[in-house]
This record gives structure tokens, sequence and C-alpha cells, in this order.
């Protein structure tokens, strides 16, 4: 293992100041990693996690959005898998879980397949380094999605996946924590424009489409005291992400809604997702 206790702390790679570890803040990684059932998580996340999950607010646990988007990434990486993309970049892809992380799904069916993943948090990176050591085809970046460059031009990246071919760049639950100010449009102008074509953008937001206007405010609400900031968006806008790249099939639809497995769960009317190919 090659990597010291620096990289708890904050510190400046690229443009941006990356977050230091923090036990006593709670930090969406950590509050999503609750939601699905893992355990590296502080008492401080937990408590987070349980107002948005709480039934007064919401609609039950088991219909939780997370688990909603966890298993539409897991289906749209095998899908993409079929398409023949053998190059994905997950961005803010969050602590590993148990199992079906990309490159084992990927890995499953072509070994081949070179996975980068991509997140801003200390303890996301040395879960990974950990997970990781000694899988060829595989890297762990630390890097603020907020600018994109940091990340496509990383020296780490850029020796695994080569963007002059197809890559699929995922998106997953990461919008939604980029508020305005931040230029979201902008960051994923940047990663579209990188991609070459027959390459596939994966995206999946948190709407205020679906739930009651009190229900979403409130929502939006929980995440004061958060790391990360949530920001709820009209499906509009999440298509808008998308810019000139051509939704594949269902379209922009709701989590459960993509090419659902035949034991999908209804969906929870919270989470937005698409695919998108280049022509
Ligand atoms: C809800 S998790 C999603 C994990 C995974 N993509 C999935 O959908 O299962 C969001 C992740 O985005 C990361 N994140 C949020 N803002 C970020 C930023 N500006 N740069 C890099 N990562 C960020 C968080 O650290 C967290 O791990």
């Amino acid at each position: 293992m090659s990597w010291g206790p620096a990289i708890y702390t904050g510190g400046y790679v690229g443009e941006r100041t990356l977050p230091s570890f923090d036990p006593s803040t709670p930090a969406e990684p950590r509050i999503y990693n609750y939601l699905l059932g893992g355990k590296d998580n502080f008492a401080v996340d937990r408590e987070v996690a349980e107002k948005l999950v709480s039934k007064r607010r919401y609609i039950g646990r088991w219909q939780y959005p997370a688990i909603e988007n966890r298993r539409f990434l897991e289906r749209a990486v095998r899908y993409l898998m079929e398409q023949g993309i053998r190059q994905f970049i997950d961005v803010g892809c969050g602590l590993p879980t148990e199992k079906d992380n990309v490159h084992q799904i990927a890995h499953a069916i072509d070994p081949e397949t070179r996975v980068a993943y991509v997140d801003y948090d200390p303890e996301v990176y040395v879960h990974f380094r950990t997970l990781l050591d000694g899988v060829p085809n595989t890297v762990v970046i630390r890097a603020d999605a907020r600018s994109p460059k940091d990340i496509l031009d990383h020296p780490d990246l850029t020796a695994l996946i080569d963007l002059s071919e197809p890559v699929a760049i995922l998106l997953v639950a990461l919008l939604h924590h980029i508020p305005d100010e931040d230029d979201p449009e902008g960051v994923v102008a940047c990663f579209r424009d990188a991609m070459a074509p027959g390459s596939h953008l994966v995206i999946s937001h948190m709407t205020n489409d679906g739930p009651p206007p009190t229900s979403a405010a409130r929502f939006e609400q929980a995440f004061e005291t958060v790391r990360e900031s949530m920001t709820l968006r009209p499906r509009d806008r999440i298509r808008s992400f998308f810019g000139d790249l051509e939704l594949v099939e269902p379209g922009l639809v709701d989590g459960g809604h993509w090419h659902p497995d035949e034991d999908e769960t209804p969906p929870s009317n919270w989470l937005v997702v698409g695919v998108a190919k280049k022509p």
C-alpha cells in the first residue's frame, strides 16, 4: 500500500480543496451507505438518514430511492456491457457496496473492462484503494467533479482510460449534490465534450416533479447540516443535462421503470434516470 495518513486530510488537488475526514459532520457517502444497509457510517449520518426515511415524511424504507438508484446503476452497467462499452468512469462513486460495484459487474462479463472510480471523499478513496488492491484494469481517483478537467486530465485516469474510444461516464446520484451556483450544466457539458462518438452518459437525479412540494422542501432541508447540499430539480432540467445526446429507450423515466428486472419494486417517484449515447 503506497498511501499514508495524508489522504485523511483535506488537500489541494487541482482546482479545488478536497474535503477532510470529519466524523462529526454528516456526509453523503456515509448517509447513502447506511440507507443501502452498509456499516461504514457514524451516528450523525444515521440521524440524517433516519429523518429521510421516516414514514411520516416518506413512503417506507423498502421503496426508498437509494435502493432504486443503486439497482438502476447496476442495470445500466449490464446494459452498457451488452452495448460493447469496455471503459467506465464512475464519478461520485460513493463508498463501495458489498457486491456489484461497477468493476465487479463488468469484470464478470469481460475482465479486460477498464473502470475508473472518482470521488472527492477521503473515506471513499481509502475504501476503494483497499478493494481495488491487485485488481487489474481499475483505478480510484480523488478529485472534485465540479472541476471535470481535474478528472479528465488526471494522469491516473489517462493511464487507464482512452478517451478517443467509447466510454461510459456515470453521474449517478451526483448532480443533485452540485448546486446551481456551481454550474452543473457546465460540468456535464465538459464531460459530454470529452466523450468519443459511441460513448454513453448515465445520469440519475432526485426530482421535485413527483413528490408533494412540502415533502420536497423538507427533503432538501434535511440536508442543511450535511456536507453536501441537495438540490431537487424538475424533469425538464434533468433532461437538459444530456444536451444533444440521444436518450436510449425508454428515455428519461423513473428509476424503477428503466429496463426493470422482473422483481423490480415500484418507483419511489423521487428519482429520474436516463442513459444517452453520443452519435
Ligand atoms: C449518493 S452517493 C452516489 C454513489 C453512487 N454513484 C451510486 O449512485 O450508487 C454521492 C457521492 O457523490 C460524491 N460527491 C458529491 N459531490 C461531489 C463532488 N463535487 N466531487 C466528487 N464527488 C462528489 C459524494 O462524496 C458521494 O460519495
